[in-house]
């Protein structure tokens, strides 16, 4: 055996970041070796998506270093010399939505002629570069039209043209469902055949396990160890990132309480259409927790938003608590009692500009400011209150909600909609992003909800979340095709979202 030593394709030494005062790095340390799929993780703020920004030159560091095989990394003003290093594809898109994709791909460096762009000549060389990187990929279509996984692969072929072969995926599953994440995992891995070298980042670590040969722990803005994914088994791995025994975390776990069937019917929808879902008739009682499982398109997420006010039923009516609950008016479904987890935080979620305590505490200034004007500590108290609650990693209050860190976003989301005292809380993948730990004390939040009588309805791809429903209804092209009490087996369940145990 060789023991010659293989230069690292990327390394971070010493690395130290600070925004204000906030330390997102002290000691951020990184070495991904040319050829492997190294995971990257650790808690919601741990410093993960900050040491993304330092690898691809994005920001500054404080301290450190970081060196692209074994030569120091360009100025962070030449991002053409980075753009031939590295690509980040992050959650959001960073491809103009209004453009082709074979716009995108050749964005400001198209093929000109005489002058003049060359559309046909943009054309052919995006249809070869997808060829090329085997991803197939219409170049005329219009890059909001695709799915999130398409869209993940035409900014991977954008990355590798530019000739960086480093990509580094930021939570590229949180969105996706269990076939979209095979299929992502099955290109990954005839890229990496290719000679492409990835860092991937998820709160999912089964796919840690599934698609990466290394792991890197960050924890509390510090590196805590590196090694190959088979000598840290999942036990291990969670204590290295939590910092804590696997015992001491059980402990702090809430056991849900058992369902009360004679509670009184609080939502019930009837006939229920629209585009996206067919002649629903749906009920929940006070204080049950329903879970809505199904594949990307199956109308899940429309369904459950439709409840919110966020998505419009053709026809059907919706009753909450013997009231008919208005459609297509989010402002008149909280007003009705209905609060939502959305899909998209960042859209629907959250105000940029405004401080955690005033997202968190926009729904209930009503409430609080009942006798009176709301008064500064007030507010200040409730929202320590939540953010404790919740365990968002803060400085506190006054922290605008730019400043966190992707899962702990989600958290002020969450915190939000259970400040309003909702008689239905409507959750759309409500620990998407959020870390192994958090996600407990976010579903522990959910079973105090239904304590005080609220009823849930989550949307989730993830079985942990639909394990605390009471019962799981599978739907498949828009109608309910299964219905699973607690207590399911999840080959079951995922037998039955996939549509494997229907005939045709
Ligand atoms: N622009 C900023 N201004 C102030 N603080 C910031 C900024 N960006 C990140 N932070 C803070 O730095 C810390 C690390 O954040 P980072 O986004 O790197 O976490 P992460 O590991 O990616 O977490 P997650 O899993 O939730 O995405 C957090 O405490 C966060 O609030
Ligand atoms: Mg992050």
């Amino acid at each position: 055996m060789s023991t010659a030593v293989i230069t690292p394709l990327v390394e971070a030494r010493d690395i130290v970041k600070r925004y204000g005062p906030t330390t997102a790095l002290a000691d951020g340390r990184l070495t991904v070796l040319p050829g492997e799929s190294h995971a990257l993780v650790g808690r919601n703020g741990a410093g993960k998506s900050t040491l993304v920004n330092i690898l691809t030159g994005l920001q500054a560091t404080d301290e450190g270093e970081v060196r692209f095989d074994g030569e120091p990394a360009p100025p962070l003003a030449d991002r053409d010399a980075w753009r031939r290093k590295v690509a980040c594809v992050y959650q959001k898109p960073t491809v103009v939505p209004e453009l082709t994709v074979a716009e995108n791909l050749f964005i400001n460096r198209q093929p000109v002629q005489r002058g003049f762009i060359s559309w046909r000549r943009l054309r052919t060389e995006a249809a070869e570069l997808l060829a090329t990187w085997d991803v197939h990929v219409d170049p005329e279509a219009r890059t909001a039209d695709l799915k999130v996984e398409d869209r993940q692969m035409v900014e991977i072929a954008r990355a590798l043209s530019f000739g960086a072969r480093f990509i580094i995926l930021d939570e590229p599953t949180a969105q996706l469902d269990n076939r979209e994440i095979e299929r992502l995992f099955t290109r990954m891995r005839a890229l990496q055949d290719s000679g492409v070298t990835f860092l991937f980042i998820s709160h999912h670590l089964q796919e840690v396990y599934e698609v990466c040969q290394t792991v890197t722990v960050l924890r509390d803005a510090r590196w805590i160890t590196t090694a190959p994914v088979a000598e840290l088994p999942r036990r291990a791995l969670v204590e290295a990132m939590a910092g804590e025994s696997l015992e001491a975390i059980a402990e702090q776990a809430v056991d849900p309480r058992d369902v009360d069937h004679d509670a009184p019917v609080l939502l019930e929808a009837r006939g229920l259409t629209s585009p996206s879902y067919e002649d629903i008739d749906l009920t929940v009682r006070r204080g049950e927790v329903v879970g809505l499982a199904g594949i990307s398109g199956s109308g899940k997420v429309q369904l459950a938003e439709s409840f919110a006010g966020l998505h419009t039923p053709t026809s059907g009516t919706a009753r909450l608590g013997g009231e008919r609950l208005p459609f297509g008016d989010v402002q008149a479904a909280l007003e009705a009692g209905v609060a939502c987890v959305p899909r998209d935080r960042h859209d629907q979620g959250l105000v940029a500009g405004m401080t955690i305590g005033d997202n968190a505490t926009m729904s209930v200034l009503d409430r609080l400011g009942r006798f009176g004007f709301v008064g500064t500590e007030r507010k200040r108290g409730f929202a320590q209150a939540l953010i404790e609650r919740l365990d968002i990693h803060t400085e506190g209050p006054e922290q605008p909600v730019s400043d966190l860190s992707g899962g702990n976003a989600q958290k002020v989301v969450m915190a939000r909609a259970l400040a309003s005292d909702p008689r239905l809380l409507v959750l759309i993948n409500p620990t998407a992003g959020v870390d192994v730990k958090s996600k407990e004390s976010l579903l522990a939040r959910m079973d105090s909800a239904r304590e005080d009588g609220t009823s849930v309805l989550v949307v989730s791809d993830e079985l942990d979340d639909l394990r605390r429903c009471d019962r799981v209804l599978v739907l498949f092209h828009g109608r309910v095709v299964a219905e699973h009490p607690a207590g399911w087996h999840d080959h079951e369940l995922i037998a039955s979202i996939e549509g494997v145990d229907r005939n045709g």
